[in-house]
Formats: structure tokens, C-alpha cells, sequence
């Protein structure tokens, strides 16, 4: 067995895909999550994909008594991956204080918490939304930070300065910030995925509810963008490769490999795929035809957004693998899972 490795935010989309290939790869992990936007039966789900269950506590990260007793009782935990948070960009900008509170005090307690247990490393979650619209694209790890377009934007640029400041100040740790793309699609298995809370603001969720008619229409927001067919443009990465980059992340930070204190990586495909061609990949994956119509921009919409992965690609060794059909297609199983198990 490697590593104790705790994964905040465990139980949630990316991180309960996260924990299975850490498990997978040798890793010992520790949960730590709230269940506010996830349930416990993910991590039944987690044990029949890998054969481990991992270990699992219940308790939100603003808690720092809470905290400090799991690096109590759990031993020798060497790194964290810091998935915890709230992430849903209409929500931040009716609420931001929540946002705020629970974004920034979280992380502000593991830094606290990490020399006192002599945890050596953090691995944060943070988005390609720090750059707003990119000058150029593909976009390099270079790309000036641009001012956030939401709260909760501004807490993922917020975080890293945290971390960065932090690090600065000779605090003993390391950091690895790891600046996702789109995630999209589900465990293989049809035993993960996203869990729905409403209605759906992320297009894929919303893509495969409509077709598998828990809404009516898609639709799809602008076709007069500057871009080859009028929609917007993403780079949609499959969430099990996503899950693996943090697992190199934490061998690179492990294995004492990071160049700096504090290293960023964009996690993308480096392809950008448009709405439109997103909606026809998935008819051809799936033989399911989508009602859809084009509607007005939404207010706040990057026009265009793709990486360039090559730094990930060279220097932790980690490339996206899995086609967009592919993608689909798993998307697309899960919601038919869900429906299997009455979940809407
Ligand atoms: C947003 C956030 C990003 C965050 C991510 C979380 C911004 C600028 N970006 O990404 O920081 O990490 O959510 O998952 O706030 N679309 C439709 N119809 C729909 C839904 C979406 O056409 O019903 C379009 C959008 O206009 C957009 C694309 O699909 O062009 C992707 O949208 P979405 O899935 O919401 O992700 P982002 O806005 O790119």
C-alpha cells in the first residue's frame, strides 16, 4: 500500500472518480465530505468498482476542530486533494458569501492543519475560468489571470493566491494546481457520475436529462459567436482521465519531482469542440436524436476556451485518452443508470 492520500469533496463528481483510480494505482484514501451536493451510497459504489472501500467521514471542511481530529485519527496522511467546494456559477452570484465562506475557509483550514500533521502536499481543484477569454488559445498556464466573471470564478483565483502566499510565507509545503477544462461523462461501469440537484446548468447534464426526456428542449445558448459554426467553443475533458491526472500529480509531488513549490497544469483535451458539434457527436455515439433550439447568449459566457496540455502532457506524463463519443456514450449510460435507479 502507498501513500495515505485525503480526498476532500470525495464523495462528488471528479472526486469520487478520483478516489477509485488513486485506489486503483495503490493509494490509501480518507474521505472527507459533507454530502451536500453527493450521498453516502457513492462510496458503496467506489468499493464494488476497485474492491477497497475507502476510508470515509462525514464532516465539512469549515469545521477546523472536525478536521484536525481526522489528521488525528487517521494517521500519517501524506497529501490532500482538495476537491470540496461549491460550484455552481449562478448560484455564487446569488449567494456570494456562501460562496466565499465555504470556498475560501476550507482551503484556509487544511493550510492551517497541513505542518501540524506534516501533510507535504495539497492538490487544488481550480478551473480554466481564471482566464476568462483568453488573448490566445490555445490557452498556455501562461495566460494572464483575468478579473472573474462570478464569485465563484473569483474564489477559484483567490484560492491559488491562498496557496501561492502561503507557500511564500515558508510554510513546508508543496502545491500542485491543477486547472480544469469542462469534465464531462461518467465511470465506465455506469457507477459514477454526476449526481443531478435540480435543473441542470453544465450542458452535458442538461444534453442527456433532454434526451432522455426529463426536459423538454436543450437549448443552446447563442449562434452568433465568433467561432466556424456560431456556437461556443470548450475543451471537454472525460472525467476519469481528469480523475488520473491527480493521481500523477501526487506521485510527481510524492516522489519530491516538483521543480517549484507550486505548480500549475491545465487539464484539457488541447481540442475545442463546439455546442453544436458536442450535440451532434452525441446523436452519433448514442442513435438518440436531441430536441434542441438556438436561444440568446447567456449572459457571462466565455466565447471560446481550449488548452494547451502540454505541460501536463510532458512533465507529469499524463494525456487525455478518451474520444468525445466515447465520453458520450458514458454520459449517456449513467443517465439511463439513473433512471434505472429512479433518480431524476
Ligand atoms: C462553467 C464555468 C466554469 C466551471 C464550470 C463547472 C463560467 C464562465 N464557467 O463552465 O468555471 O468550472 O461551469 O462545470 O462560468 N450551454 C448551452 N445550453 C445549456 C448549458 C450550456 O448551450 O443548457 C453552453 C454554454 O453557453 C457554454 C457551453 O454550453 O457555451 C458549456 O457550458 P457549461 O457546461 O455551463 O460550462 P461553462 O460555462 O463552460
Amino acid at each position: 500500500m502507498k501513500e495515505k492520500i485525503l480526498v476532500t469533496g470525495g464523495t462528488g463528481y471528479i472526486g469520487s472518480h478520483t478516489v477509485v483510480e488513486l485506489q486503483n494505482a495503490g493509494y490509501e484514501v480518507v474521505i472527507v465530505d459533507n454530502l451536500s451536493n453527493s450521498n453516502a451510497d457513492v462510496v458503496d459504489n467506489i468499493e464494488q468498482i476497485s474492491g477497497i472501500r475507502p476510508a470515509f467521514e462525514k464532516l465539512d471542511c469549515l469545521d477546523l476542530e472536525g478536521l484536525d481530529a481526522v489528521f488525528t485519527k487517521y494517521q500519517g496522511i501524506k497529501a490532500i486533494i482538495h476537491f470540496a467546494a461549491s460550484k455552481a456559477v449562478g448560484e455564487s452570484v446569488q449567494k456570494p458569501l456562501l460562496y466565499y465562506r465555504n470556498n475560501l475557509g476550507s482551503l484556509i483550514n487544511l493550510l492551517e492543519l497541513m505542518p501540524k500533521h506534516g501533510v507535504e502536499g495539497i492538490v487544488f481543484s481550480s478551473s480554466c475560468t481564471v482566464y476568462g477569454q483568453p488573448d490566445q488559445l490555445p490557452v498556455t498556464e501562461e495566460a494572464p489571470i483575468k478579473k472573474a466573471e462570478s464569485p465563484y470564478g473569483n474564489t477559484k483565483q483567490i484560492n491559488e493566491e491562498i496557496i501561492r502566499d502561503v507557500v511564500a510565507s515558508g510554510s513546508p509545503i508543496h502545491a500542485i494546481l491543477l486547472r480544469y477544462f469542462n469534465p464531462i461523462g461518467a465511470h465506465p461501469s455506469a457507477l459514477l457520475g454526476e449526481l443531478p440537484n435540480g435543473v441542470p446548468q453544465n450542458l452535458v447534464p442538461y444534453l442527456t436529462q433532454t434526451a432522455i426526456g426529463i426536459r423538454e428542449k436543450l437549448s443552446v445558448f447563442g449562434d452568433d459567436y465568433n467561432t466556424p459554426d456560431g456556437s461556443c467553443i470548450r475543451d471537454f475533458i472525460n472525467v476519469v482521465d481528469l480523475a488520473k491526472a491527480h493521481v500523477v500529480a501526487i506521485d510527481r509531488m510524492l516522489e519530491g519531482k516538483q521543480e517549484e513549490k507550486v505548480e500549475v497544469f491545465n487539464i484539457g483535451t488541447g481540442r475545442g469542440v463546439s455546442v453544436l458539434e458536442l450535440i451532434h457527436a452525441f446523436e452519433k455515439a448514442t442513435g438518440v436524436k436531441l430536441n434542441y433550439q438556438i436561444v440568446g447568449r447567456r449572459a457571462g459566457d466565455i466565447e471560446q476556451v481550449w488548452a494547451n496540455p502540454e505541460r501536463a502532457n510532458k512533465v507529469l506524463g499524463w494525456k487525455a485518452e478518451t474520444g468525445i463519443e466515447d465520453t458520450l456514450r458514458s454520459a449517456w449510460n449513467w443517465q439511463l443508470k439513473l433512471r434505472e435507479r429512479g433518480i431524476q
